[in-house]
């Protein structure tokens, strides 16, 4: 990750001229270390350094931070003022309308089922093709930009801004596309969505910022491990169209199936459909094993979080559209799901193909996932905890309706203690 050099550009040094950094170090009073850290982070001077930097290059604050695209509110707000004016500066300036875009390369049909279709090519070239307002939910899990090699050999190593821009220019088709009343997700590490957020906030309504507790990469030194990724909830105008998310089961010992908290007098409220689903998704594990992997590449996402997230926001018979297809996740649990669906993936789909016509494989993982939802106690956890005469939702309620006065008293009792 690293940006173009907009730090040193707008001091006027040549990125790669050491002669030229240490000669403005020197001006300046600022060590040429500290100098190439605000240019590789991309990160404003502050404290003392600050008037320094300004001096030494001849500049103002305000145009250092339109140079580095760093705007405070402050700025924002001057800019607000002069609406008009800078707007048609700006547009003078500006290439051509994205409107009036002509698709050159028209992805090809790749697969058509009864609800979807997957195409292959790239989706900037197929969401123009598409009618505004017609998507109940768009789901996107893009590259990340951390250098890696795709089937597809794109370019997944771009400059900071460049990769900001071409998520901005993405998301707008989605945005257009999605109708009114429907979800956007994003799927992302939580420093890319912390910098994207801000452009969906402008132009959806902001749900929820889900962490999805997966471990994605080793420990690092002098950070804290990293281990959630952020999936970004937004949708199109004031409310959902559809909400309705699935209970999960309580939390229980793998091995004796025994309670991992002390639920005391909150038995008897605990839903017998299950627990809230939380914006923390603690239970979704990553596809690991070869025998459940579609594609090489440790980037395919678990059936089981597309699941939950095409349940939580659409309906059945709705349209879903997901402009990074990888191993076709979100294709296959739309289609398991009875939901509608558009594709495309710009590398190779045979993988997508080939999983497809294994579809049995996945409705099977499907339908054993979805059997442990909404209920406090799946089957096989109830049966075990009877066995062992660990408390169950009938056993509680059995003995509100025998000692109902006996159970309050205890409530009152754990409540206190
Ligand atoms: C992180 S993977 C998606 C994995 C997918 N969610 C799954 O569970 O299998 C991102 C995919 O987007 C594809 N891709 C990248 N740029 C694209 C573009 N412009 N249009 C369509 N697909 C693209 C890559 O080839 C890669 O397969």
């Amino acid at each position: 990750m690293s940006f173009s050099d907009q730090f040193f550009r707008a001091l006027g040094i040549a990125p790669g001229d050491r002669r030229q950094l240490n000669a403005f170090a020197a001006r300046s009073g600022v060590s040429p270390a500290r100098l190439r850290y605000y240019n590789d982070a991309n990160v404003l001077p502050s404290g003392g350094d600050l008037p320094r930097v300004l001096e030494a290059g001849g500049i103002s604050e305000l145009e250092l931070m339109l140079a580095m695209g760093r705007l405070s509110r402050d700025t924002l707000s001057a800019i607000q003022a002069n609406a008009a004016a800078v707007a048609k500066l700006l547009q003078a300036s500006q290439p051509g309308d994205a409107q009036t875009k002509t698709v050159v390369n028209a992805p090809r049909s790749a697969l058509e089922t009864a609800l979807g279709r997957l195409y292959e090519g790239d989706c900037m070239d197929l969401m123009p093709t598409l009618d505004s307002d017609s998507v109940d939910m768009i789901f996107a899990d893009p590259p990340f930009n951390l250098n890696k090699l795709y089937p597809s050999s794109i370019n997944d190593n771009l400059k900071t801004e460049r990769y900001l821009e071409w998520c901005e220019a993405w998301l707008a088709e989605c945005i257009r596309l999605l109708k009114p009343g429907g979800a956007l997700f994003l799927w992302n590490l939580p420093r890319w969505n912390a910098e994207i957020a801000p452009f969906l906030t402008s132009r959806l309504t902001f749900v929820h910022w889900i962490a999805v507790d997966i471990k994605y990469s080793l420990p690092i030194q002098r950070r804290l491990y990293p281990s959630h990724y952020s999936l970004l909830y937004y949708v199109k105008g004031p409310q959902a169209r559809v909400f309705h998310p699935d209970r999960l089961p309580m939390q229980t010992c793998p091995h004796c199936a025994g309670d991992l908290r002390d639920y005391g007098g909150y038995k008897a409220k605990m839903n017998p459909k299950g627990v809230n689903l939380s914006d923390v998704w603690w239970d979704v594990s990553p596809v690991r094993h070869a025998k459940y992997k579609r594609r090489s590449g440790a980037n395919e996402l678990p059936l089981k979080l597309m699941d939950r997230i095409i349940e939580m926001s659409t309906d059945e018979d709705d349209l879903v559209f997901d402009p990074f297809g990888g191993a076709g996740t979100t294709y296959m649990a739309a289609e398991l799901k009875r939901r509608r669906w558009i594709g495309i993936e710009i590398g190779p789909t045979d993988d997508i193909v080939r999983r497809f016509a294994d579809i049995d494989q996945d409705r099977k993982l499907l339908t054993g996932q979805r059997n442990d939802l909404n209920a406090l106690f799946p089957n096989k956890v109830r049966a075990m905890r009877e066995m062992k005469g660990l408390w169950t939702c009938e056993s509680v309620r059995a003995a509100t309706v025998d000692h109902p006065q006996q159970l309050r008293l205890k409530a009152i009792a754990n409540s206190s203690a």
